[in-house]
């Protein structure tokens, strides 16, 4: 089996990135979340958001690392501030999508590692992930020292879903990963 190659993403990653994200969100939210909302979904409307957040060296809401399997993009993880202003943590993964045909071989476990290094060197000590209640991630994030924070509400194409957050209250072990 191929090596993955996890390494920061930048602008010419969008389309990539783009793609991941739309396929993956249908991979992984069908039955959870609209099908009309996942139909809608737009590869090209994601891939100039992220054209435009990749753009901005400065902007720390987007740091982003890209998997590549064979030269394609098949996973992405981004990072920054908390976007809810947090009393606890001061760094939060927004987003950790794999291609489900690049998932289970360590690809998860690597970008997370990375995301939570950049948060470490955008001087951040802990971080928070928000989950879909629903989402089997979680036990992703459980088998890597996640703790259950709390739950909240979201709306998701009309969909009234539950989150849930977990957290890492020291994320200096991840220095070495
Ligand atoms: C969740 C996700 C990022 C994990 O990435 P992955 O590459 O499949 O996971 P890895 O192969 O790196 O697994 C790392 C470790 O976590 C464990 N693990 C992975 N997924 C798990 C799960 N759902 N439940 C429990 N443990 C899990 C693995 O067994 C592995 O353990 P080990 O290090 O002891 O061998 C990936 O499956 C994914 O993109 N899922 C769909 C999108 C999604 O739900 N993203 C999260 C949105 S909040």
């Amino acid at each position: 089996m191929n090596q993955a190659v996890v390494r920061a993403a930048g602008i010419e990653d969008a389309d990539g990135i783009a793609a991941v994200h739309v396929t993956s969100w249908r991979e992984t939210y069908r039955g959870m979340v609209p099908d009309a909302f996942l139909e809608n979904l737009s590869v090209a409307r994601r891939a100039a958001q992220w054209r435009s957040s990749l753009s901005d060296p400065s902007n720390v809401y987007h740091r982003a690392w890209v998997a590549e399997l064979n030269g394609q993009i098949v996973g992405f993880a981004n990072y920054g501030f908390p976007q809810e202003e947090d009393e606890e943590f001061d760094g939060e993964l927004y987003a950790i999508y794999l291609l489900k045909s690049a998932q289970g071989r360590g690809i998860g476990k690597a970008l997370f590692t990375e995301a939570a290094k950049g948060l470490l060197a955008l001087g951040s000590s802990s971080m928070l992930v928000w989950v879909l209640k629903e989402n089997p991630a979680r036990g992703f994030y459980e088998h890597l020292g996640g703790v259950y924070l709390r739950e909240k509400p979201i709306e998701i194409g009309g969909a009234r879903l539950m989150e849930a957050a977990y957290g890492w209250r020291e994320l200096m072990r991840f220095r070495r990963g």
